[in-house]
């Protein structure tokens, strides 16, 4: 197995100062970050699109992961890549044409991912699989940073990483949602190879120290994780 990664959910920083936070993370030695691109539609939830992954680009070489949560995946998948990310993955469930989508990702350079939301079977992705180079596992309904973590992603955890390994295939599992110190180790037993945190490494810092809080909990994650 190859090292565990760790993403930084960008959505869950603090947005008066979102570039301090951002170089905070990279500081605190994440070793990617992760964009949740909302519109609206498909989730209850506006977030941020290409503008500020190319605002964000010239901050750091680490890679950035792109989680599509939009009613239309093609178009944004394009400007993502465009702006820079590197890594962009799409839900089954919005709608187009799945294996189409992900080998245009492929094409315009960027490595493509499928996300699976907690309510979607994984039969909805068996036939991509050889088409990816990562799965999201969602850990919470799409939308939203700092919910509480669904306990039945375990079992769905363990299911599809064994549907990886009877293809034979080496897709990494990045498990998204309400990740914790208190589950990462855990999560990583079960067969997660990749993690996203939000709350855990944005949420509820004092004023003072902010970057230093961030760090810290970077470095509690890290060490829980490998
Ligand atoms: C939810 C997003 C997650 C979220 C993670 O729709 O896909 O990436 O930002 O945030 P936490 O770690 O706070 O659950
Ligand atoms: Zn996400």
């Amino acid at each position: 197995m190859s090292k565990r990664r760790l993403f930084a959910s960008v959505m869950a920083a603090d947005y008066t100062c979102f570039a301090e936070d951002v170089r905070a993370a990279v500081e605190a030695g994440v070793d990617g970050l992760h964009f949740d691109i909302m519109d609206g539609v498909f989730v209850p939830n506006i977030t941020f699109g290409r503008d500020l992954v190319a605002a964000m680009r010239p901050l750091t070489d680490l890679p950035f992961n792109a989680h599509l949560m939009v009613a239309k995946p093609d178009l944004i998948a394009e400007q993502v890549i465009e702006a820079g990310a590197n890594q962009v993955a799409i839900h089954p469930e919005a709608g187009g044409q799945l294996q189409r989508s992900l080998a245009r990702i492929r094409e315009l350079g960027a490595q493509p991912g499928v996300a699976l939301s907690p309510g979607v079977p994984l039969e909805m992705i068996e036939w991509v699989l050889d088409d990816v180079d990562y799965v999201v596992v969602m850990s919470v309904d799409p939308g939203f940073s700092g919910q509480t973590f669904i306990p039945s992603t375990k079992q769905k955890l363990q299911k599809m990483a064994e549907m990886i390994r009877q293809r034979g295939r080496d897709t990494r599992i990045l498990l998204d949602g309400g990740v914790s110190p208190d589950n990462i180790a855990e999560l990583a037993q079960l067969g997660a190879t990749d993690f996203v945190a939000g709350g855990a490494i944005f949420y509820n810092r004092p004023d003072m120290d902010r970057a230093k809080v961030a760090a810290e909990r970077v470095r509690q994650l890290r060490e829980a994780m490998s």
